[in-house]
């Protein structure tokens, strides 16, 4: 079984997540996609969805599955997205993607996170995985001075900008102990837009493709 056979089989998994009637937020990544391609089997479910990217929205889109606005929406129902490292406590590292801020938005904005994963991505330090970094650009420089004198190492993610107009700095050489107290401490840097750890807001349930079939960690 290959990783996009797993990414495939947590993403079908996910389905049984999503209610009858309401608005679900869908995620970005190559396993959101495969998350989006088996809703649209059961398209007629949902009265649309919330996209958290643009990427998101397009593809949603192209299978006929109304993309509404977040203001328009109100409180979604539940929110379906990957995550680049996750612990068993369920606090993520996400935006390898660049939609970090989009993504964090509408998982706040949902009554619950369902995260979809292959096995590869259950760590029992955060860290390994660069941790991204949303930075208005003028702010590039300070910001990354600012993480320096943290312990990291930032890397401008070359040629990228993301769906808000802004950069992202990769952050290397971090073991993420205390994920909540990082994550509120960067967010604590002006010129910081968001930062990908979602330890504060984790998810509410992890769902793991596995060569043994899908692990749920409720
Ligand atoms: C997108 O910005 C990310 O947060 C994704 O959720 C994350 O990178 C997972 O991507 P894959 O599903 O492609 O591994």
């Amino acid at each position: 079984m290959t990783q996009d056979d797993m990414k495939k089989a947590v993403a079908l998994a996910a389905l049984e997540f999503v209610p009858k009637g309401g608005v679900i937020g869908v995620g970005t990544g190559s396993t959101a996609n495969h998350f989006i391609d088996a809703l649209a089997t059961i398209k007629g479910r949902v009265d649309g969805a919330v996209a958290s990217s643009v990427a998101t929205a397009e593809r949603l889109k192209k299978h006929g599955i109304q993309v509404l606005d977040l203001n328009e929406a109100g409180t979604l129902t539940v929110y379906i997205d990957g995550a680049d490292e996750a612990t068993v406590h369920k606090a993520l590292i996400k935006g390898g993607g660049g939609a970090l801020t989009r993504e964090k938005i509408v998982a706040a904005a949902s009554r619950s996170f369902v995260c979809i994963a292959d096995e590869s991505k259950l760590v029992d330090v955060l860290g390994r995985f660069p941790l991204p970094i949303e930075v208005i650009p003028m702010a590039r420089s300070f910001v990354a001075r600012e993480i320096v004198a943290l312990g990291g190492e930032p890397v401008l993610r070359q040629g990228f900008q993301t769906d808000n107009g802004n950069v992202i700095l990769d952050v290397h050489g971090l073991k993420i102990l205390d994920p909540v107290a990082l994550e509120e401490r960067l967010n604590h840097i002006t010129g910081v837009v968001t930062n990908g750890l979602f330890a504060r807001r984790g998810a509410d349930i992890l769902l793991l493709g596995t060569k043994n079939g899908v692990r749920r960690i409720p």
